[in-house]
């Protein structure tokens, strides 16, 4: 198996899944090591995984392991919107061309592929609506984030119907849990409250996200792997959804903190209001039901997987905190 972008957030968790409830899988990783990618991540599964760095826009390397790989599981991507608004341009590269790049080897070496993506490509729902997004929902992204992975979503369409690659496609809700990167959301007001900084919250903060544990994200995609139909895209998703307030009071409650002790800062521009997955596909076809139905507990323990691992993420703290100084926010 062949994870790209195995050194980030999810990939990372995906490996660490792998490793821990699939050991049938050899595993070899392919990351750039951007400022998102960590090596050490991978350490504690670093004798059961080969590491390769490398970039997905790099043909040869792609195609070398593309051709020596039964499956590959597609990670790897510029993930942070703030920073999409801010320089669109390695969006465009990691996301597009590089998918690209990926699905050529895959054409000529007639592998199998899993794609993942995310609900931003369908764009937003309203505050006040009960609707929600479904396989079919038409694409309407809107930020540079959002439309490199919805032009990559469409590469993946088009190259399992005009080239037949065996590839599905999964587009899942915001992730939490460990290894996080500090520009997001969660991590960013617990390691602000950890080092002594107010959070931050953009707006009034009544935007919308659809909270996953990271472990039930990479357990569905392992079921799209055994059982998914190819040239499907299934939708992921926990179905708890929570405004960014509240999830900043609850931070703040499980941290012993004022529930007003937080900073309101500049909106995100084009901000979407609101996401929320229809995931009755993957749940009735596939038999995909989250675990971690407790988004409180799960919370708990990413802070107190914060609180224990400071050697993890202080390095990129200032730095990330420089960035949103520049952005204003
Ligand atoms: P991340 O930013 O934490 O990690 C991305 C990884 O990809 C890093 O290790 C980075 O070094 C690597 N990478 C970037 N460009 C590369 C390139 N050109 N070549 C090789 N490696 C490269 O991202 P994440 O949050 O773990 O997201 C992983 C995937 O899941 C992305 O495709 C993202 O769109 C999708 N997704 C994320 C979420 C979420 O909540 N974070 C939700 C749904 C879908
Ligand atoms: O929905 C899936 C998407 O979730 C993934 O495709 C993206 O890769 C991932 O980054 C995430 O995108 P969001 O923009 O929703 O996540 P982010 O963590 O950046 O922000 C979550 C919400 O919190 C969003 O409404 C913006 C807000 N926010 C964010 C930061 C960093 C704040 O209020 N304050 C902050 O400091």
């Amino acid at each position: 198996m062949l994870v790209t972008g195995g050194a980030g957030f999810i990939g990372a968790n995906f490996v660490h899944y792998t490793i821990r409830n699939h050991p049938e899988y050899e595993v070899r990783v392919l990351d750039a090591l951007t400022y998102a990618g960590d090596q050490t991540t991978l350490r504690p599964v670093a004798d059961r995984t080969e590491f390769v760095h490398g970039d997905i826009c790099d043909a040869s390397v792609v195609d070398q392991l593309v051709a020596e790989a039964d499956l590959v599981v597609h990670f790897a991507a510029e993930s942070h919107v703030d920073n999409s608004l801010h320089d669109p341009e390695p969006f465009i590269r990691s996301n597009i061309i590089g998918t690209y790049t990926l699905l050529e080897a895959v054409r000529r070496h007639s592998g199998r592929f899993h794609h993942i993506s995310t609900d931003e490509v369908f764009g937003d729902l309203p505050l006040d609506a009960t609707d929600k997004f479904d396989e079919g929902t038409p694409y309407d992204p809107s930020s540079p984030y959002s439309a490199s992975k919805a032009s990559s979503d469409m590469l993946v369409r088009a190259w399992a119907r005009s080239f037949g690659v065996a590839a599905t496609l999964s587009n899942c809700a915001n992730n939490y849990g460990s290894y996080q990167h500090v520009e997001k959301f969660i991590p960013r007001q617990i390691t602000n409250l950890l080092v002594g900084e107010r959070p931050k919250l953009y707006g009034a903060g009544e935007n919308v996200r659809e909270w996953t544990h990271v472990d039930d994200h990479n357990a569905a995609v392992h079921l799209i792997l055994s059982k998914g139909r190819i040239g499907e895209t299934y939708l992921i998703g926990s179905g708890d959804e929570r405004s960014n307030k509240e999830i900043l009071e609850l931070i703040l409650e499980l941290m012993g903190q004022a529930p007003d002790s937080y900073d309101h800062v500049a909106d995100r521009p084009g901000h979407d209001l609101r996401y929320s997955n229809d995931t009755t596909k993957i749940r009735t076809e596939l038999g995909w039901q989250p675990k971690y139905g407790d988004f409180r507990a799960g919370l708990a323990a990413t802070i107190d997987w914060y609180r224990q691992n400071e050697w993890w993420w202080k390095p990129q703290k200032e730095a990330t905190e420089a960035k949103y100084r520049v952005l204003g926010r």
